[in-house]
């Protein structure tokens, strides 16, 4: 098994993308991030990719006609660098037919949730204003839904009962930084396998 070439997509300050760009570098993770890109030309993911000189790029969506050419310009970029598994991280887009048949079960997302709760935005919010007691995070394989893909992995956070959005946000991302890497693991060893809705892991 070869070192692993990732395309992270990022819309916002990138912590996750650290996570794994950290872990690439220190030899956690058999992988490399070759590219990192933004629907947000502010995004501070952009800033952490220029300082680990990865290569970067602002794709403007507003700048083309449709979510299609949009994305054919993404994938455009991906090929380029030879991506292998595209990473999303807090990347704030639905994905389109053209990503999700150029890379098929090799596209990942983090959701700040024990999916299927609390899809969507402000997953954080709706688990405290929901009362639950338990929340987390899920990495899964993208699908066309809104975080509906097959579950690869989740961690579960207790909810304190004087937690609000911001102090169980906190809490779930530790444990998103670390399942991101370990379910980017299973990939690059080849023990990921979907079958229907189910991830088998060998
Ligand atoms: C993370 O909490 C991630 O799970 C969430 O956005 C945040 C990005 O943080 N993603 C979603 O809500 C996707 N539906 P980061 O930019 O510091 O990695």
């Amino acid at each position: 098994m070869g070192v692993l070439k990732i395309g992270v997509l990022a819309s916002g300050r990138g912590t996750n993308l650290q996570a794994i760009i950290d872990a690439a570098r220190d030899g956690r993770l058999q992988a490399r991030v070759v590219v990192v890109i933004s629907d947000k030309e502010q995004a501070y993911a952009l800033q952490r990719a220029a300082k680990a000189g990865i290569p970067h790029f602002f794709i403007n969506p507003g700048a083309y006609p449709s979510k299609d050419s949009y994305e054919r310009v993404i994938v455009d970029i991906l090929r380029q660098h030879e991506v292998e598994l595209v990473c999303l991280a807090g990347y704030m887009r639905i994905v389109g037919p053209v990503m999700l048949e150029t890379f098929p079960n090799q596209m990942m997302n983090i959701h700040p949730s024990l999916l299927p709760s609390f899809p969507g935005l402000h997953a954080q919010r709706q688990a405290v204003e929901y009362g639950v007691r338990f929340s987390g995070c899920t990495v899964h394989f993208v699908d066309e839904g809104v975080d509906t893909g097959p579950i690869i992995l989740q961690a579960v956070v207790p909810v304190q009962q004087d937690d609000d959005e911001e102090s169980l946000a906190a809490r779930i991302l530790e444990q998103e930084h670390r399942i991101y890497i370990e379910a980017i693991r299973l990939f690059q060893e080849g023990r990921l396998m979907v079958e229907g809705r189910r991830v088998i892991i060998n």
